[in-house]
């Protein structure tokens, strides 16, 4: 196998998956399958960064791996694995935070906006050092390509420039990775604020479609989608942001081209844009929900496919490891 290998981790925080995430980054993972040797984790890790509750990071890292499956993960094409199951991600994280400056990480845009809403006495050091765990998180499996949202760049960045200062100081030891943005689909707005990027975190849920809602919910939100006070069905992401947000996500779900659907909907109103998505939404997240269900059902299967995936992680994980710790004089 020489395929270009290909890693990118996905927090288990929220239960379900909101729509930007699937069209921003779950469903690169399914078409990079089939291009590179593709590694996924759920990075319950990076979950305890902030409060969490035990109970339900357990139920949510299971959720999520099953909403992997169900979005066409296919654990015989690639290798999906849950982080806390591999330690060398903690092992190699601590020798990556020993080559991290203190201002360097202080810089991380994330950082600076999730301690800004906490507080500084409610941050914890782990939220600090959180992109130097993604440090090691990419580098351990030697990847070339990280596919993530626009708003991870800048953490593949101080991959590039950690792994270099690694080679540097104790000679060749990591690939050099690079981020796989896909322009497109880089980004889904909120529905209800469409200058807003679609968010878990969103003061409120109106306008944020979670994949594992009651479909109707779903298909009524659309609805009530804010668009403008003009009729013209057009992709023009700055005049017209609310209209061009529910054109990329019926866009990207269908397959079909902006400029098909723009001529499709020549002279008709928001309103038959709107009925029309909701219906290619709930058809689409329907079997979603019910493969996502199945797996859950099955706690044996979605076992057994987390315990193969860990078991592929860490042959390739132990071995960077191993080497990397003979490097620094373990
Ligand atoms: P959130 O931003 O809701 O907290 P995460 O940070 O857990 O979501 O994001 C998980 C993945 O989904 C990342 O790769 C991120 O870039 C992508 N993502 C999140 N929100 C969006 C969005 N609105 N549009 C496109 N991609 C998104
Ligand atoms: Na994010």
């Amino acid at each position: 196998l020489d395929r270009p290998r290909a890693l990118s981790g996905i927090q288990p925080t929220a239960g379900s998956f909101h729509l930007g995430n699937y069209l921003g980054a779950v469903r690169q993972y399914v078409a990079l399958q089939e291009t590179h040797d593709a590694f996924y984790m759920v990075v319950d890790l990076h979950a305890i960064t902030v409060p969490q509750n035990p109970m339900e990071l357990r139920a949510n890292t299971r959720i999520a791996a099953a909403q992997l499956l169900a979005a066409g993960l296919d654990p015989e094409r690639c290798t999906l694995f849950i982080q806390s199951h591999v330690p060398e991600h903690a092992q190699l994280a601590w020798v990556m935070n020993c080559l991290t400056g203190f201002g360097e990480a202080s810089r991380m845009t994330q950082f600076k906006d999730k301690s800004a809403k906490q507080g500084a006495d409610r941050t914890t050091v782990g939220l600090f050092t959180y992109p130097i765990l993604q440090v090691a998180d990419i580098l351990l499996y030697q990847a070339d390509s990280v596919p993530v949202g626009e708003d991870q760049r800048q953490h593949v960045e101080l991959t590039r420039d950690i792994a270099e200062r690694f080679n540097g100081t104790y000679g060749q030891t990591f690939k050099i990775p690079s981020a796989h943005i896909v322009r497109e689909t880089a980004k889904i707005y909120d529905l209800q604020d469409p200058t807003a990027k679609m968010s878990k975190s969103a003061s409120t849920t109106k306008g944020l479609i979670n994949l594992l809602d009651e479909p109707k919910v779903s298909a009524k939100k659309i609805k009530s989608a804010v668009t403008d006070t003009d009729t013209v069905i057009r992709f023009d992401p700055e005049h017209k942001p609310g209209v061009s947000n529910l054109l990329t996500i019926y866009s990207t779900l269908t397959g079909t081209g902006i400029a098909e659907l723009e001529e499709k909907y020549q002279g008709k109103g928001y309103g038959a844009l709107k009925t029309d998505l909701a219906e290619v939404m709930v058809e689409w997240v329907t079997p979603f929900r019910a493969r996502t269900q199945e797996y859950l059902d099955d706690p044996e299967t979605l076992d057994a496919i987390l315990a193969k995936g860990a078991e592929k992680a860490r042959a390739v994980a132990a071995e960077t490891l191993a080497q990397a710790y003979d490097k620094v004089g373990f």
